[in-house]
């Protein structure tokens, strides 16, 4: 290879810093390639975005799109006008998209209209609920692009089912857990507990931002109450999303959460801290689609406030289980009565998938 290749890494939500972080560093490191790092800026509060950067080390990115929010189709929109321009300014070689947000689908839409090769990282996922935001960004992505990296076999068999030629899919791992043991000794050491003025030796960490869980007023009150009775067995440490805690605002729950002694709402926290809290927790209960992995990763037992779930093997290998909202409190009591723990990751959730995906790029450019 003469010229270095130019490969644009796209970051846009919270979920993605953690996935972009490994990727980013190991090809940084590699003679052929120079990478350019896109920030889409979907998510843009301090701690939503620059806290993880700041705990990953990334740089400032090279460029900005500064979208924010909007409705799904002003925040697609916006974000594909503003990368083709980027893209037209200077092609890249590669584009590489990671998750499931609104500006994974946009980028790599932008991108493979003008002929430009585009990688998915975390290629395959499948809810086969078409009612979510994610699972739509997920179709309509890994029809497009050239190169799909899938975290799990189930993911390869998704793919292949849907008619994606199998030279096109690679099964890399899952790069959450190359993030974790990125930061491990830190996050082993952080004082977040301190830090939060909380003096817990036993709680529950909670994580819920999910459209069907906070949108709907009816079902948020029966998740808020589930949630208080729930405080009664074990405390409960709250990292509230700003779009929930806008919805519990406008319902007039949050008042209630806030008087009940044993709910401790915090704001959403950077990576080290908030995976400090996973790991010291008895239990997480979450919507969230990373920690039912990284729970798994960890043999924590998790409870997923969701009919379904992309990431099947965190319930067949790992100790993931899906729940209604009404169940909270009966499945709080049955898993703080059951003491066994599993943790035998699933296969290459190792810590090594970075390494991995730089070798399938560099086999593509050749
Ligand atoms: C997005 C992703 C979701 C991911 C989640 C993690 C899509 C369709 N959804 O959902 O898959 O699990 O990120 O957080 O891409 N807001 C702020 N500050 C921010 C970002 C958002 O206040 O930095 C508020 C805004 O009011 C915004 C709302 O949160 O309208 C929702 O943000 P948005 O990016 O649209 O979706 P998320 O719910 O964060």
């Amino acid at each position: 290879m003469s010229a270095k290749v130019l490969v644009d890494v796209i970051a846009a939500a919270r979920p993605n810093f953690m996935k972009v972080a490994p990727l980013y560093h190991a090809l940084s490191k590699v003679s052929w390639c120079r990478v350019r790092l896109v920030h889409t800026g979907q998510h843009y509060d301090a701690n939503m975005s620059d806290s993880f950067f700041r705990d990953f080390g990334l740089p400032k990115p090279d460029v900005h799109l500064e979208v924010g929010s909007g409705s799904h189709a002003e925040q697609t929109g916006r974000v594909m006008m503003a990368y083709e321009n980027v893209c037209l300014e200077e092609r890249p070689d590669w584009v590489i998209v990671v998750g499931d947000v609104n500006s994974t689908a946009a980028c790599a839409l932008a991108a493979v209209k003008l002929g430009i090769r585009v990688a998915h990282l975390e290629a395959g996922l499948r809810s086969r609920d078409r009612s979510m935001p994610e699972e739509i960004n997920r179709l309509v992505t890994d029809a497009i692009v050239d190169l799909l990296w899938t975290p799990s076999r189930d993911a390869d068999a998704n793919l292949l089912a849907e008619g994606i030629p199998p030279e096109k899919i690679d099964f890399v791992g899952n790069i959450m857990l190359d993030s974790f043991e990125l930061v491990r000794p830190r996050i082993a050491e952080a004082d977040t507990l301190a830090k939060l003025g909380l003096d817990l030796d036993r709680y529950a960490i909670v994580t819920l931002h999910r459209p069907s869980n906070v949108d709907d007023p009816a079902t948020l009150a029966l998740l808020v109450d589930q949630l208080v009775e729930s405080s009664e067995r074990v405390p409960l440490v709250f990292a509230v999303h700003p779009r929930t805690r806008a919805r519990l605002e406008s319902s007039g729950l949050l008042e209630r959460l806030e008087s009940a002694p044993a709910v401790h709402l915090i704001e959403p926290q950077g990576y080290i801290d908030f995976m400090h809290l996973v790991t010291s927790a008895q239990i997480a209960i979450t919507d969230s689609g990373g920690i039912q992995e990284e729970t798994t990763y960890l043999g924590i037992p998790c409870l997923t406030l969701r009919e379904n779930t992309e990431r099947p093997v965190t319930l067949t290998e790992g100790s993931n289980r899906l729940l209604k909202p009404a169940e909270l409190v009966a499945t709080v009591d049955q898993v703080l009565g059951d003491e066994t723990r599993r943790r035998t990751p699933p296969e290459l959730w190792d810590g090594q998938a970075a390494g991995r995906i730089v070798a399938s790029l560099a086999q593509r450019i050749g």
